[in-house]
């Protein structure tokens, strides 16, 4: 453990360095052409049968025996004007790693270093999981179809936060993460004249009974203790002040821990949608419109294993569960897994800003803990469930 503790801490520099040159080289998903690239090179060097995934992902093997462990970062950047001023600044105008996806390649590379010496030491395999598209792209969704995953016993995922306080580990078991979908109502009826709504058959009074019933599941059909976001962000209908149009489209989101509620609100929102259709006489249709994330629910034992794993490497605190959404859920369908925190917030270095945000960066100085993180869950589970 001391080992692998020390060895992350002397490669440090080099984890900051190839943080900081995917930083100011950024991609979006499935453009992650150089980073994988550079990342394939890297996993070559240290010995890592690589195989290639997802388009532009990249995974590292070292076979071994049974069990599989797999190790997994995001490698996608965002369309966002980087406005941080600091020597690695993005070079590509638009485009940045506003959610430290840099950090989590970087620090899986220090701990391909640091496993790849191990690997006489290792009892079992050990799978590194370099996966593009995160964001809106769902990357996990083809490297699961590939069958990356069937071999899988365990698979841990780090992600920097910006919440926590530097160096802090957040470890929490059950949901971490929300489900996101994504929904749209079409309202047709008939235009008309404003003057004489009798001739027509107005979508518009529809579309507003329906954005209102939505909201009322939530209070009065969703057990109060559940916690549930539904937000219609857009309403649509018309153009001008005296003609009544002939269609309204409703778009919004809705977010849940749990996979019955999510269930549920799909239901209710459809019977709702054709309910109020009949009621206004009006033709209407629900629909989601992404391809649905489920929530990101950890394994009980992995956290706790993880919470004895980590101990020497500093405080680990119990995250709040948040309402965005991870696309590592989707390798929880298929393995036990744990996704798990690194507080990278640290004001006296101005480092203060939320992910998605075109200030937000990184305490690099914690960055080493990642990857000592990551090799010490790999190195720890195949020793103990060999
Ligand atoms: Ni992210």
């Amino acid at each position: 453990m001391e080992k692998i503790i020390e060895r992350a801490k002397s490669l440090e520099d080099y984890i900051v360095k190839m943080r900081r040159d995917f930083h100011m080289h950024p991609e979006l998903k499935y453009e992650e052409v150089r980073t994988s690239r550079i990342v394939e090179e890297e996993l070559k060097s240290l010995g890592y049968e690589v195989v290639r995934t997802a388009k532009t992902g990249v995974i590292g093997i070292l076979k071994g025996k049974t069990p599989t462990v797999a190790l997994r970062a995001d490698m996608d950047a965002l369309p966002v004007q980087e406005e941080n001023d600091v020597s690695y600044k993005s070079k590509i105008p638009g485009k940045m790693h506003a959610c430290g996806h840099d950090a989590h390649t970087a620090m899986l590379l220090g701990a391909a270093r640091i496993l790849a010496e191990l690997k006489d030491e290792l009892k079992g395999t050990v799978k590194l999981i370099f996966q593009p598209a995160e964001e809106g792209g769902l990357g996990s969704k083809l490297i699961v179809e590939e069958g990356h995953l069937d071999d899988v016993d365990a698979i841990f995922g780090i992600h920097v936060w910006a919440e926590l306080p530097s160096g802090t580990i957040g470890i929490r078991e059950g949901p971490l993460l929300a489900s996101a979908d994504a929904f749209r109502v079409v309202i047709k009826g008939r235009g008309g004249h404003g003057a004489v709504p009798q001739f027509a058959n107005d979508p518009i009074p529809a579309a507003m009974d329906i954005a209102q019933a939505f909201y009322k599941i939530l209070v009065r059909e969703v057990d109060p203790l559940e916690p549930v976001a539904l937000s219609v962000t857009s309403i649509q209908a018309g153009n001008t002040f005296n003609v009544i149009p002939e269609k309204a489209e409703l778009l919004g989101t809705f977010r849940t821990f749990n996979e019955e509620v999510r269930g549920y609100l799909t239901k209710r929102m459809g019977e709702i949608v054709e309910g109020y259709a009949k009621a206004h006489n009006v033709e209407a249709s629900f629909d989601l419109t992404i391809e649905p994330i489920p929530p990101t629910i950890n394994d009980k034992s992995l956290a706790e294993f993880a919470r004895e794993t980590l101990q020497p490497l500093g405080e680990i605190v119990e995250p709040k569960p948040t309402m965005g959404a991870e696309d590592f859920s989707l390798y929880l369908k298929k393995a036990p897994g744990l996704f798990l925190l690194l507080g990278i917030r640290n004001e006296e270095k101005g480092i203060i800003y939320p992910h998605h945000h075109p200030k937000f960066n990184v305490d690099e100085s914690v960055l080493w803990k990642g990857s000592a993180a990551y090799a010490l869950l790999a190195y720890r589970y195949l020793e103990e469930s060999e």
